[in-house]
């Protein structure tokens, strides 16, 4: 992410924000343990209760430690009461592991009864916790999420996703 102050004329200053993705062709390009994790957001699709938008979400998340922790979109009757799948993973993630790195987020979605998976970001609330959680570590979190046709979208932190963005430093954490 680039941040620039403009100078213009009159009384304010634009202030833009350049943020970058890289685009692959095909996940087979990633480096082989961001390959992985994307395979594992894809079988987790198939884990989604998603009975109302059937829309079948997977997530991954990478520990610095090796770990692999997955999780799926859950969905209810009540609907602010669901999960996002890379909450449900996240959340898993510093539940189990607490104070590990967190290093990558993968994430995947099909429709049900669809074959293509198709491209997805995540949604504003689970870019605010993975905000969250990058701050605190003080190591950049990557996002990796499927594109169009196969091809791969990678966000270096969510710095790319997120870049004007609302944070306090955790004083008293371990972490
Ligand atoms: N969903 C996710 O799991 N992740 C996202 O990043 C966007 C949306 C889920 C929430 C809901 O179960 C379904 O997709 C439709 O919004």
């Amino acid at each position: 992410m680039l941040y620039y102050k403009t100078l213009i004329t009159g009384m304010s200053k634009k202030i833009k924000f350049d943020v970058f993705l890289e685009e692959y062709d095909n996940a087979s390009q990633l480096p082989a343990e961001s390959l992985t994790l994307i395979k594992q957001a894809r079988s987790y699709c198939h884990n989604a209760y998603a009975p109302y938008s059937n829309l079948l979400v997977g997530s991954a998340v990478l520990l610095e430690d090796g770990h692999i922790v997955s999780g799926s979109n859950q969905e209810n009757a009540v609907f602010p009461s669901g999960l996002c799948a890379e909450r449900v993973a996240l959340f898993a993630a510093v539940a189990g592991y607490p104070g590990v790195i967190i290093k990558k987020l993968a994430v995947s979605a099909i429709r049900r009864g669809q074959t293509n998976h198709q491209a997805i970001a995540p949604c504003g609330g689970c870019r605010q916790v993975i905000s969250e959680y990058q701050t605190s570590q003080d190591h950049p979190i990557e996002i990796i999420m499927e594109g169009h046709q196969g091809k791969v979208l990678l966000a270096r932190s969510i710095d790319e996703l997120l870049p004007f963005k609302f944070t306090i430093k955790p004083l008293d954490q371990p972490r």
